[in-house]
């Protein structure tokens, strides 16, 4: 028997995928500088554009002058890949995974780089003892695990005194997260998730070790030229002041500058982390309000804010995969079945491009879709 019925009001913008994500409230292609279109990246405009986006994620992201950033090809993927081929291979390493994205970079570590890490690893829902982590060690870790929804819950665990370097990919983190800058060496991120910006391009922060180290290690294995960072021993400056390694997309870049610019105007990073707050605070109403929605990180101190992922009583792949198309096709909510690998479940995006009003209207659909799907 129906119980429930159609709900009359849709989210304004059901725009609630993991990534890319939301555009930022107000987005629209006029709102993009096309002048740097048609031109040379390397021209006195082009340069200034990417220097202008590399200045607004240094001043967003209130990263110290020590560290220094720079965008470099292929997304998060190429930013850690790049990050990895080209700094270990000097010192053990220990890789953490516990979710899809970690295991990949236990993947990259093991067959590719043939490398040996220590890994340790949990469960979907879990993260593993952090105290076990070996700080002699470089360290690859996701701050934010995008498709299990378990973050760490702070850099505590990072030790200060640290003999290797700490890597992690945190694009799933920046923008949404306070990030202890001195407990991290190497940071990774790309665009198209809090930010609400393009793929394509990625982002590389490196802090002074992780620059000496670049300096002093050459690595046995083979580098393309898109990883190259040094010539002649000394790091490629130009990197982190806009003159990337290959062509960049301007598009991207303009739309990367739209999406900080609107940053900036809801109050900078503390304004973006209100806002992933506020989401994540309105979709736990929703949650707690409903026996049959559980989270599948148990622990709220581990509990992502961005990439929350939610269990449904009982509920299979099948069930899943036909709730998201319902919700779809009805344009209540987009891309919001779990990752391909992860356990069956609802992935909603929090992250500060989502507003607070569409969470809230979110709910009602999930009861329809929950009872028209039983
Ligand atoms: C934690 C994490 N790492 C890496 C990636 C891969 O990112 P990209 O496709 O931007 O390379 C993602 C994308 O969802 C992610 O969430």
């Amino acid at each position: 028997m129906v119980t429930i019925s159609k709900p009359d009001e849709r989210p304004a913008r059901p725009y609630f995928s993991s990534g890319p994500c939301a555009k930022p409230p107000g987005w629209s292609p006029d709102r993009l500088k096309l002048d740097s279109l048609g031109r040379s990246h390397r021209s006195k405009l082009g340069k200034a554009r990417l220097q202008y986006s590399i200045n607004l994620m240094r001043e967003l992201l209130q990263l110290p002058d020590s560290h220094r950033i720079g965008i470099v090809p292929g997304s998060d993927t190429g930013a850690f890949e790049l990050a990895m081929w080209t700094m270990l291979g000097a010192r053990p390493v220990t890789a953490l995974a516990w979710e899809s994205f970690g295991e990949g970079w236990v993947t990259d570590a093991v067959k590719q780089l043939k490398i040996e890490p220590t890994v340790i690893r949990a469960d979907y829902g879990e993260l593993p003892d952090l105290r076990q982590v070996n700080w002699n060690h470089d360290v690859l870790f996701t701050w934010n695990g995008t498709t299990s929804g378990v973050r760490v819950p702070d850099g505590e665990w990072i030790a200060s005194d640290r003999g290797g370097l700490s890597f992690a990919d945190a694009t799933s983190a920046v923008f949404a997260y306070d990030i202890p800058w001195d407990k991290v060496d190497v940071a990774t991120f790309s665009w198209q998730k809090v930010l609400g910006g393009e793929g394509a391009h990625g982002v590389l922060i490196l802090g002074p070790r992780a620059v000496e180290r670049l300096e002093s290690h050459t690595p046995d294995w083979p580098l393309p030229k898109l990883f190259r960072l040094t010539k002649s021993g000394k790091l490629s400056e130009g990197v982190f002041s806009g003159e990337t390694i290959n062509t960049p997309s301007m598009l991207a870049v303009e739309d990367a500058i739209v999406a900080l610019e609107w940053a900036k105007s809801v109050g900078g990073l503390h304004g973006m982390i209100g806002r992933t707050e506020a989401n994540a605070a309105a979709l736990d109403r929703i949650v707690r309000k409903r026996a049959w929605l559980s989270y599948l990180a148990a622990d709220p101190a581990n509990r992502s804010t961005t990439s929350v992922c939610l269990v449904l009583d009982g509920a299979d792949q099948d069930r899943i995969k036909r709730m998201a198309a319902l919700l779809e096709g009805e344009g209540a909510a987009y891309d919001i079945a779990g990752y391909r690998d992860a356990p069956p479940g609802l992935r909603i995006w929090c992250g500060a491009t989502v507003d607070t009003p569409d969470i809230e209207a979110l709910g009602p659909w999930l009861d329809w879709a929950w009872e028209q799907t039983a």
